[in-house]
């Protein structure tokens, strides 16, 4: 892969070669790294011990920990330190003599510099995308170098479409199954979005279907929707979508009670067709740990009951009605043909679908769907660079 992995790291990824290391001390109990760049890490001997990424304390080919923590000396210290002719950081403990071996770019990494993150996001409304990043097969194949650009556009911008696509009832399961395991929901593995009397949601008709993402009523909405068009005869059925996190950040400057209604304010959204009886309650903007955006749940045509008082209805109406009529704007909703051979793949926690009505009388109109969670396009970002890494 590169003469850079001739110095393993516990996930035997390619790490990039970064900062060298400079110089090394033990003080007090303490690792200190002094990098070229000079700056310092301080390293606690039971973290270092911990990461040893030799084989009697990583199975080489799990890459999973044979070491287990009970068995490191809660007070252990390193007995000397050594940096090596390739610029590791070699580290001796007293048990048996043994060696722990650093590769500088992982420990860089991990104690100063957290690599930048796999795909940033970008929001955008539709005066930065119009429609959304297009994509086109080749004689009908996608490669992998094409998957690679569709996915990574699926973790900045939330959404990508691909064209030229046959129109094969297993080609959406088969695209799905190149990037994950499908993520089932009580709904059809496997799904067909056309108009039918017995159907369990309002998808199943060519009623209008405003911006929305799909089951909130699950405690875990699917990650990722994939939307393949089958049959596009019909009258109207035009797509729409939305990055629902520029709506929220919008919202946070403009209107913060708003805001602030909407990251709190647990709507319930219910299944209610049944026998099946799913229902979930969470907050139309949900934030992460340190306050970032991590989904938006809203599915008008399914919302229960809001409990609470008055004075607390009346402002959970104002900020949710407020959400959707950004939602469902030009300025923020791109609309756009869903012609048949076409595929649109979109973050189903961040991107609000939706379409405009269709005439079922003036032609059929046919989507297969299904489901992956957000991780397993991240998992294969990854796998893929890997892939072209050790390909060059
Ligand atoms: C759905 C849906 C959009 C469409 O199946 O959940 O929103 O274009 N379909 O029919
Ligand atoms: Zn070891
Ligand atoms: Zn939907």
């Amino acid at each position: 892969m590169s003469a850079n992995n001739l110095i393993p790291t516990p996930d035997n990824w390619y790490w990039p070669p970064s900062q060298n290391i400079a110089s090394v001390e033990i003080n007090d109990n303490a690792i200190l790294v002094l990098w070229d760049n000079d700056k310092r890490s301080t390293l606690h001997p039971l973290w270092l011990r911990d990461n040893c990424c030799c084989a009697l304390c990583l199975h080489q080919v799990t890459r999973e920990n044979l070491l287990d923590l009970r068995d490191i000396p809660a007070d252990i210290q390193a007995l000397s330190l050594e940096i090596d002719a390739e610029g590791a950081l070699c580290i001796t403990w007293p048990e048996r003599s043994h060696v722990s071996r650093f590769n500088p770019a992982w420990l860089y990494a991990n104690s100063v510099q957290p690599p930048a993150p796999l795909v940033s996001s970008e929001f955008w409304g539709t005066a930065q995308l119009p429609e959304p990043p297009t994509f086109y097969a080749l004689d009908g194949l996608i490669s992998d170098a094409l998957l690679y650009d569709v996915l990574v556009s699926v973790g900045r911008h939330g959404l990508a479409r691909l064209r030229d696509l046959p129109t094969d009832l297993e080609l959406v399961e088969d695209f799905a199954l190149r990037i994950g395991a499908i993520r089932e929901t009580h709904f059809d593995r496997i799904f067909d979005v056309i108009s039918k009397a017995d159907g369990d949601s309002n998808a199943y008709t060519s009623e209008y279907l405003a911006a929305h993402t799909d089951i909130p009523t699950r405690e875990s909405p699917p990650g990722i929707q994939i939307l393949h068009s089958r049959v596009a005869d019909a009258q109207g059925g035009e797509s729409l979508m939305t990055d629902g996190f520029k709506v929220a950040k919008d919202i946070e400057q403009e209107f913060p009670g708003h805001y602030k209604t909407l990251t709190s304010t647990k709507w319930c959204y219910a299944n209610r067709a049944g026998p099946k009886d799913y229902r979930w309650e969470a907050p139309t903007i949900g934030l992460d740990d340190a306050g970032k955006l991590l989904e938006i749940r809203m599915l008008p045509f399914s919302r229960a009951p809001l409990q609470g008082s008055f004075e607390d209805i009346k402002e959970a109406y104002a900020a949710l009605r407020c959400y959707m009529e950004k939602a469902n704007s030009p300025e923020y909703q791109m609309s756009f043909p869903f012609k048949a051979g076409d595929l649109i793949i979109f973050d189903n926690r961040r991107i609000l679908h939706g379409r405009t009505a269709y005439d079922p009388n003036s032609g059929d109109r046919a989507l297969r769907g299904t489901y992956l969670d957000r991780d397993d396009v991240l998992s294969k970002i990854r796998q893929l660079q890997r892939q072209f890494l050790s390909d060059s």
